[in-house]
């Protein structure tokens, strides 16, 4: 039996890489962005060279009842989603103060709102189906406070805490919730946070968008709660797991001011 996979964020980065990956294990995929050239473009090559279906939903998932929309539109087309992988997400490089209010909206209705409620709606139905597998996209962001990215580290701090409470809450129920937390990955990330002069990029390892969707992959049918791809990211991890919280912050602080001051 084909399954079906719903993928956010596929028209570039990770997403794209989850796309072709999961239809390359036979997955019928949903692909979920604003960029509708782009998905359409990918949705042909991936019916071209692995002969499974694809549906293309242009929708922007920062607007209100966005993640609504997208489940009426697999529900009118008559799709069970057993795989749903919660991609899309953007970041914002600078001073909170400083910045445009409405941009930090927008990512955390992104982000977090939109995230929790795909979880909220198709959770339900695996559920009650007694299968399925979600994978948020987090970060290693999420292990702690992002001075100079301020909301966007404590957004990605909401995806790691809300997908490992559900990965206990809903295992019994035949559904597994992965937390994947990339460190700096070579995506267009980068150039959309405004993160040039960041030192995140610059001084750090930067893994490939493959490589990381591979192992997210990987894990997520492991039924892994929470999976840290690189040995650069597991150790940094665990440091501000262990070190006390002004040094992560200062640390952090310290990376990301980078070039700025
Ligand atoms: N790259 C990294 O270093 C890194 C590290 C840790 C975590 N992450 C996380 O990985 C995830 C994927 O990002 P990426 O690195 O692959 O970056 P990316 O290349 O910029 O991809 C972001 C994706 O999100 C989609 N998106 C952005 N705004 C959207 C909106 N309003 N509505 C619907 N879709 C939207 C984009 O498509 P459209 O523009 O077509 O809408 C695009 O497909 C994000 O959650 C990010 O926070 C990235």
């Amino acid at each position: 039996m084909y399954k079906t996979a719903l993928i956010t964020g596929a028209s570039s980065g990770l997403g794209r890489e989850f796309a072709d990956i999961l239809a390359g294990e036979g997955y019928n995929v949903i692909l979920v962005a604003r960029s509708k050239d782009k998905l359409d473009d990918l949705a042909a090559a991936i019916e071209k060279y692995y002969g499974v279906d694809t549906y293309v939903l242009a929708a922007d998932l920062t607007r209100k009842d966005a993640a609504k929309y997208v489940y009426e539109f697999t529900k009118h087309n008559d799709i069970t989603v057993d795989v749903l992988i919660n991609n899309a997400g953007f970041g914002d490089y600078g001073h909170f103060i400083d910045s445009d209010w409405n941009r930090q909206e927008d990512m955390i209705n992104l982000n977090v709102t939109s995230l929790a409620h795909l979880c909220h709606l198709y959770g339900g139905d695996m559920a009650d189906r007694g299968f399925g597998r979600i994978m948020n996209i987090s970060s290693i962001a999420g292990f702690m406070p992002g001075p100079m990215m301020a909301n966007y580290y404590a957004t990605k701090n909401y995806v790691l805490a809300l997908s490992e409470a559900l990965a206990v809450e809903m295992r019994p129920l035949g559904v597994t919730v992965t937390a994947l937390c990339p460190g700096p990955t070579d995506t267009n990330f980068e150039e959309n946070a405004n993160a040039k002069s960041s030192g995140l990029f610059e001084g750090m390892y930067v893994m490939d968008a493959r490589t990381v969707a591979e192992y997210g992959y990987a894990k997520m049918l492991a039924g892994k709660a929470v999976a840290v791809p690189g040995v650069t990211n597991k150790a940094l991890v665990t440091t501000a797991k262990l070190a006390p919280g002004s040094f992560v912050r200062n640390m952090v602080y310290l990376i990301q001011k980078g070039r700025r001051g």
